[in-house]
C-alpha cells in the first residue's frame, strides 16, 4: 500500500523521498531575538547582507541593536541589486573574503538572502572558477564539499521563501540568463520570520507575493511524483528538486488555502495587521514544499517573461527601470499553464482548485484543470492583476522570444506532469495571452 495513488512504486524507479526541513524561527517580535540565535550558532562576527532601501529600515537596525546587545560585531554589505547578476554576487563575495567572518545574516528579499549564500559558499569552500558550483549546463555543477558557516535568514517580506530553500538565483550577465546555484549546503541555518516586517507592504506588493507563494504551493503539488523518476544509480545525485511527494503535499495543500481564503482581503486592506501572520506562514509552508518537491511550467514560462521586459513599469514598485515583479511574471501563466497540466492528473488539480476556494459542488473531478485556472482568473482580477501576458506588454510576435527563453529551463519543465516541448510552449504563450 502506498501513501497515495500518486505515488506508486515500480522496478528501477525512486521509492525513497528525504525530508530536509529548514529550521524557522516565526511570530511577531522574532528579529529582536536575533542576538540569541547568532550566539547559539557560535557567531562573532557577522557579515550582514542587504540593499540600499531595506537598510533605510526599521528591521536591519533591530537586527544590528539585537546584535550588539549580545556583543557580536557586524559589517554592512548593502550594495545587494533587487535582480542580483554575477557581478553583484562577486561584490558580495569580496565583502566576504575582507573581513573574517565567522557567520552571514541577510536582512530583505530573496536578492538579500541569495547573496549571502553565495558570498558564504564561495568564501567557506573557495573554488577554482565563479563557475563551478553553478548548476549545469551553464556552470560546472561541482558538489559542494561540506557545511558552510551558519547563516540566518530575516525576511522582510514574504513569497520568496528563500531562507527555506537551498538555491540562489543570479543573471549571469555575458550570456543574458538566469541561472542558479543549487545545493543542500545553501539553506541556511536559520529563518526568521517575523510578520511585523510586513507592516508596510503595498497592495500590489502583496498580490504579486501573494501569487508567487500560490504557485510555489501549486507547482509542487501538481509536480511528477518522485516516484517517477528513475533511481539514481549514485544515492548522492539524489536532486534537491524530488517532485511531489507525501511531505510537500502537507505544506503545500495548506499554503494553497491560506492564500485562497486571505489574499484578496489583504490586497485591499494593505497594513492590517490580522493579514501578516496568515501571509507569512503561507510564505513558509509553500517555500517548504517546494524547497523539497519543485516547481514546473508558470516558473519556467516567467524566466522569458520576467527577461525580455520591455516597457512595463508595475504599479506599487519604486522602479527606475522597466520590470515584470517576480510573482506577476509567473501569474500571468498559470491559468494557461494549469489547463494544460489538469488532464494529467486531474484529481491534484481538482483538490488545489477546492483548496484554492473554488466552488466545486457538482463538478467532474476530470475539470480540475479548468476549475482552478477559472478561480486563479477571478481573483487575478480582484487583485488588479495584469490581465495574461499582453497586460505586461507582450503580443502574439514576441511568441518564438518567449518561447525561446523558456525552453533552456529544463530543471524546472522536467518537473511538469504533462510533457512540454516547443510546441507546447508555443500554444501556453498563445493561451496566457489575455485571459478577459
Ligand atoms: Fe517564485
Amino acid at each position: 500500500m502506498t501513501l497515495s495513488p500518486y505515488y506508486t512504486h515500480g522496478d528501477g524507479r525512486e521509492s525513497a523521498f528525504t525530508v530536509t526541513p529548514p529550521k524557522i524561527k516565526f511570530g511577531p517580535g522574532s528579529l529582536r531575538e536575533v542576538g540569541h540565535d547568532a550566539k547559539a550558532l557560535g557567531m562573532s562576527r557577522v557579515a550582514l547582507y542587504t540593499d540600499k532601501t531595506v537598510a533605510q529600515l526599521e528591521c536591519v537596525s533591530t537586527v544590528k541593536q539585537a546584535l550588539s546587545d549580545a556583543n557580536i560585531d557586524v559589517a554592512v554589505f548593502d550594495e545587494v541589486e533587487v535582480e542580483p547578476t554575477d557581478k553583484s554576487f562577486k561584490a558580495g563575495i569580496e565583502f566576504a573574503k575582507s573581513g573574517n567572518f565567522d557567520g552571514f545574516f541577510s536582512v530583505g528579499g530573496g536578492s538579500s538572502m541569495d547573496t549571502a549564500k553565495a558570498a558564504d559558499l564561495y568564501t567557506s569552500h573557495p573554488p577554482d572558477e565563479f563557475l563551478d558550483y553553478v548548476n549545469a549546463p551553464i556552470g560546472n555543477a561541482k558538489p559542494v564539499p561540506g557545511p558552510l558557516k551558519p547563516h540566518i535568514a530575516c525576511p522582510t517580506t514574504f513569497g520568496t521563501a528563500s531562507e527555506c530553500t537551498a538555491v540562489a538565483i543570479f543573471d549571469l550577465l555575458e550570456m543574458e540568463v538566469k541561472t542558479g546555484i543549487s545545493n543542500a549546503h545553501l539553506r541556511p541555518s536559520l529563518g526568521v520570520l517575523d510578520p511585523d516586517t510586513l507592516a508596510s507592504l503595498p497592495g500590489p506588493v502583496i498580490a504579486a507575493n501573494g501569487f508567487d507563494v500560490f504557485t510555489h504551493a501549486c507547482e509542487s503539488y501538481t509536480a511528477v511524483p518522485y516516484t517517477s523518476r528513475d533511481k539514481p544509480a549514485d544515492l548522492t545525485a539524489r536532486p534537491v528538486y524530488q517532485g511531489a511527494n507525501p511531505y510537500s503535499d502537507l505544506s503545500t495543500l495548506e499554503a494553497i488555502r491560506l492564500i485562497g481564503a486571505n489574499l484578496v482581503e489583504a490586497v485591499k486592506q494593505p497594513g492590517a495587521t490580522e493579514f501578516r501572520e496568515k501571509l507569512m506562514f503561507a510564505g513558509m509552508l509553500a517555500g517548504i514544499g517546494f524547497g523539497n518537491s519543485g516547481v514546473h511550467i508558470p516558473h519556467a514560462m516567467a524566466y522569458a517573461v520576467a527577461g525580455l521586459v520591455r516597457d512595463y513599469y508595475p504599479q506599487g514598485w519604486k522602479s527606475n527601470h522597466p520590470m515584470v515583479p517576480h510573482g506577476t511574471s509567473v501569474i500571468v501563466n498559470a491559468p494557461a499553464a494549469f489547463r494544460f497540466t489538469g488532464p494529467a492528473c486531474p484529481e491534484r488539480h481538482f483538490t488545489a482548485a477546492e483548496a484554492m476556494g473554488a466552488n466545486t459542488a457538482g463538478a467532474d473531478i476530470a475539470d480540475g484543470g479548468n476549475l482552478l485556472a477559472d478561480r486563479i482568473v477571478d481573483m487575478m482580477r480582484e487583485t488588479d492583476l495584469p490581465n495574461g501576458i499582453s497586460g505586461v506588454g507582450y503580443s502574439e510576435e514576441d511568441i518564438p522570444n518567449l518561447v525561446k527563453g523558456t525552453l533552456p529551463q529544463q530543471r524546472l519543465l522536467v518537473m511538469s506532469p504533462a510533457q512540454v516541448g516547443e510546441a507546447e510552449l508555443t500554444q501556453l504563450f498563445k493561451d496566457a495571452m489575455r485571459y478577459w
